[in-house]
């Protein structure tokens, strides 16, 4: 079997050529992007294999099914990048749902406290042997209130962490575990309350822009927001002016609305022309890190091997639990047997 392998980081090939070669497939790596531009790439592949910010719109599926090309394997849980309803009755879509909540939850927890305590101005202040402490007040975790928008996988693992630094959790999700003891509340009442908001819901339509003008108004004066998540889940533009107005008293963000244009990428010796990531990067309350939540050894190499597994899966028996199946409507006489996502 043969995979055309976009967006290829170092890091990736030597988990996915070590799977690879274990189940039989190969893997042809390009450091492009899967657009409308590259889908020729794919030609003579009988799939991709894609992550976050390749695209997967109806008009590339379109072409990747003139191709021949049978499998979208995603490397990454998220899937708002790929037009599964495009999709649907032309090529499969698998992703690989979980690879490790622990390291997006510790980064997340990472992020968080390196704001709050200043650890990033400290690391370069010693590093010019300042030694002073001025302006390098933090605050304590304990006791504080932090409020988990998404209670899935993710935010759980980032709940039981916030919770062992004795911090007061609250919790949003559209479709809450009731048999959890997760105190959950309405999403007005974690904005109202909340002294840090962390995401971890999906993007989709509906979460879309959740962090906007309005939502942002119902908040605490000086709230830190942490986004783990997908950029798009903030308004970048309300994001600065809470900042800039003092209202947001901070942001962790290893996602960026447009991060497609510039994440995973080298540009320090270039002009970005992205003047809202600009201001933000620029303010010393802001921390950015360029999607790295994922980026643990542990994660790799489960993402390379489930990938090579719903592969195998998908050309031996015609199915795959990771695969996400545009809901049809049709549940009583699924030929799948339901042994995909459907929603
Ligand atoms: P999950 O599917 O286990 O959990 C998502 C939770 O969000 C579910 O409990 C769901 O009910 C909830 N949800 C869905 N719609 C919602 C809404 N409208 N409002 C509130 N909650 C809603 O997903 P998991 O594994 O916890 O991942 C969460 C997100 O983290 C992913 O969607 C992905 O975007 C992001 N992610 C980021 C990574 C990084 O490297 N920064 C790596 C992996 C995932």
């Amino acid at each position: 079997m043969k995979f055309a392998f976009f967006d290829t980081k170092p890091y990736d090939k030597i988990s996915f050529q070590k799977y690879g070669e274990e189940k039989g497939i190969t893997f042809k790596f390009y450091e492009t992007k899967l657009t409308p531009d590259t889908v020729s790439l794919a030609s003579g592949c009988d799939g991709v294999c894609i992550f976050v910010n390749d695209n997967a719109s109806a008009e590339v599926i379109e072409s990747l099914h003139k191709l021949g090309v049978k499998v979208i394997a995603l490397r990454c849980a998220g899937y708002n990048n790929v037009d599964v309803k495009s999709a649907y009755g032309k090529i499969h879509v698998v992703h690989v749902p979980a690879y490790s909540p622990y390291a997006v939850a510790e980064h997340a927890m990472a992020m968080l406290l390196t704001s709050i305590r200043r650890i990033h101005k400290a690391y370069i202040r010693t590093r010019d042997f300042n030694f002073s402490l001025h302006g390098l007040t933090g605050f304590d975790l304990h006791g504080k209130t932090v409020g988990v928008i998404g209670t899935g996988k993710i935010g759980r693992v980032f709940i039981d962490i916030c919770r062992g630094f004795g911090m007061n959790v609250i919790a949003y999700d559209k479709y809450p575990d009731k048999s959890s003891d997760i105190n959950y509340v309405s999403l007005e009442d974690l904005l109202e309350k909340s002294d840090i908001i962390s995401l971890h819901c999906p993007l989709t339509k509906e979460t879309h822009h959740l962090i906007n003008s309005e939502t942002v108004d119902k908040m605490k004066k000086g709230v830190v927001i942490v986004n783990t998540s997908r950029g798009a889940l903030i308004d970048a533009e309300v994001l600065l002016e809470g900042i800039k107005s003092r209202k947001i008293g901070a942001a962790c963000l290893d996602v960026y609305e447009e991060e497609s244009d510039v994440f995973f990428e080298d540009f320090s010796g270039h002009i970005i022309n992205d003047d809202i990531l600009a201001r933000l990067i620029s303010m010393p309350n802001v921390i950015v890190t360029s999607h790295q939540g994922f980026l643990t050894e542990e994660a790799l190499n489960n993402i390379a091997e489930t990938t090579a597994q719903n592969i195998i899966d998908i050309f031996n028996t015609g199915g795959c639990e990771n695969e996400l199946c545009y809901h049809c409507g049709n549940i009583e006489n699924c030929k799948k047997k339901r042994n995909c996502k459907c929603f």
